[in-house]
C-alpha cells in the first residue's frame, strides 16, 4: 500500500445566502466594487447557533456515504479550522463524538485557509507511513464570526462552510506528492490578534486584520511557485494536469496565478463568486463540487493548493 487516495468527498454550506446587495445594507459598499476586485457575488453564513462542527458533520457525513464507508471504520481524524468551536476539545474530537467513532487519532490544523491542503498532506503521510488506513480529513469554517461586520475592506471577503474526504491506503495512485511551506515573518500582513486570558480577550481584538494588497501579491507568489515546484518534483509539464483547484479567496487571484503559470482557466474550478473565501473550506468544498458535477473523473489528474495567514501555502498533487 504506497498511496493514499480519496475515495470520497462531500461539502455543506449553510442555507444563508447573503448576496452584495444585501451585504450594502450592512456596511457602506455596492455589488459592482465586490464584484469588480473580488468576483463575489454572495456567500453563505451560518445560522447563530450553528457551530464549525455541525457544518463539519454534515460535509463528513457525505463524504462518508459517497467513500461507503462507516465513521467505526476510520483511523484518523483531522479537522483544518480557524475558528474551532471552543479553545479545547479540538473541533476534530467534537466531530469524532457526533460521528459515534472510538478511539482514532483526531485533532486540529492550524494553517488559515491552508488549513485543508496542510491536514490532507499530514493524513496521506499517516497512511503512507503504516499509521492510518481510512483518514478522514475536513476544512471547515464559521469564518464569519472573526469579521468586524462594519470593516468593509475584510467583511465582504468571506463565508462559512465545510468540505472533506475519505481517504484510503491504496496500491493505485492516489496523492503523489505534498509540498508545504511557511513563513511566519509574513503574520502582520493578515491575522486575528487577540487570545484569551484570565476569562477575557487579551492583545487587541478578535476581529481579522488584513493589509489587502500586500496579501494579494504574496499570495499570487506562492500559489505560483509551489505548482511549478509540484510540477518539477512530479516531472510533469502542466498539460498533463487536468485539474487546477486553488484556494477560492479572490477571481483576481485566481486569474492572476493561472496567468503566470500558463494555465487556461479552463482547467481551474472556480467556487468563489457563489462562496466567498470560506478559508479552510474552500479548496475540499471545491472539489466536492467539481467530483459530483462530473468534471473530476477518475484517472485525472489534480493539483490542489491553498495559502493562507501565518503565512502558510502548500499543495497537494494527485491523480483522483
Ligand atoms: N466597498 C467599497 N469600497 C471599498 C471597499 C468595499 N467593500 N473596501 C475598500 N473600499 C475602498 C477603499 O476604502 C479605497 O477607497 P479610497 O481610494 O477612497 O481610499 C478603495 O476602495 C480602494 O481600496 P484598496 O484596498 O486599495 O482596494 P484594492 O484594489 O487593493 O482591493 C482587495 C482590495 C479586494 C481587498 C484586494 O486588496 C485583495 O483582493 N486583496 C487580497 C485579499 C484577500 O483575498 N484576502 C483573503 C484572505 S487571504 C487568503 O485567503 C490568502
Amino acid at each position: 500500500m504506497n498511496y493514499s487516495r480519496i475515495i470520497g468527498t462531500g461539502s455543506y454550506l449553510p442555507e444563508r445566502k447573503v448576496t452584495n446587495a444585501e451585504l450594502a445594507t450592512w456596511v457602506e459598499t455596492n455589488d459592482e466594487w465586490i464584484v469588480e476586485r473580488t468576483g463575489i457575488r454572495a456567500r453563505h453564513l451560518a445560522a447563530p447557533e450553528q457551530t464549525t462542527c455541525d457544518l463539519a458533520t454534515i460535509a463528513a457525513q457525505r463524504a462518508l456515504a459517497m467513500a461507503n464507508c462507516t465513521a467505526k471504520e476510520i483511523d484518523l481524524i483531522i479537522v483544518g479550522t480557524t475558528t474551532p468551536d471552543m479553545i479545547y476539545p479540538s473541533t476534530a474530537c467534537l466531530l469524532q463524538a457526533r460521528l459515534g467513532n472510538h478511539g482514532a487519532t483526531a485533532f486540529d490544523v492550524q494553517a488559515v485557509c491552508s488549513g485543508f491542503i496542510y491536514a490532507l498532506s499530514i493524513a496521506d503521510k499517516f497512511i503512507k507511513t503504516g499509521s492510518a488506513k481510512r483518514a478522514l480529513v475536513v476544512g471547515a469554517e464559521i469564518y464569519s464570526r472573526i469579521l468586524d461586520w462594519k470593516d468593509r475592506s475584510t467583511c465582504v471577503l468571506f463565508g462559512d462552510g465545510a468540505g472533506a474526504c475519505v481517504l484510503e491506503a491504496s496500491d493505485t495512485p492516489g496523492i503523489l506528492s505534498t509540498h508545504l511551506h511557511a513563513d511566519g515573518a509574513y503574520h502582520h500582513l493578515l491575522n486575528v490578534p487577540g487570545t484569551v486570558a484570565q476569562g477575557r480577550l487579551q492583545n487587541g481584538d478578535g476581529f481579522t486584520k488584513m493589509q489587502g494588497s500586500e496579501v494579494f501579491k504574496f499570495a499570487v507568489n506562492v500559489l505560483s511557485e509551489v505548482v511549478e515546484e509540484a510540477l518539477a518534483y512530479n516531472q510533469l509539464d502542466r498539460t498533463a494536469i487536468d485539474w487546477l483547484i486553488p484556494h477560492q479567496a479572490n477571481i483576481r487571484i485566481i486569474t492572476a496565478t493561472a496567468k503566470r503559470l500558463k494555465f487556461p482557466m479552463e482547467k481551474v474550478i472556480v467556487t468563489v463568486p457563489e462562496q466567498g473565501n470560506t478559508s479552510a473550506a474552500s479548496v475540499p468544498l471545491a472539489l466536492d463540487i467539481a467530483v459530483r458535477d462530473g468534471r473530476i473523473q477518475r484517472g485525472q489528474t489534480l493539483i490542489l493548493e491553498g495559502v493562507g495567514g501565518g503565512f502558510t501555502w502548500g499543495a497537494v498533487v494527485m491523480r483522483y
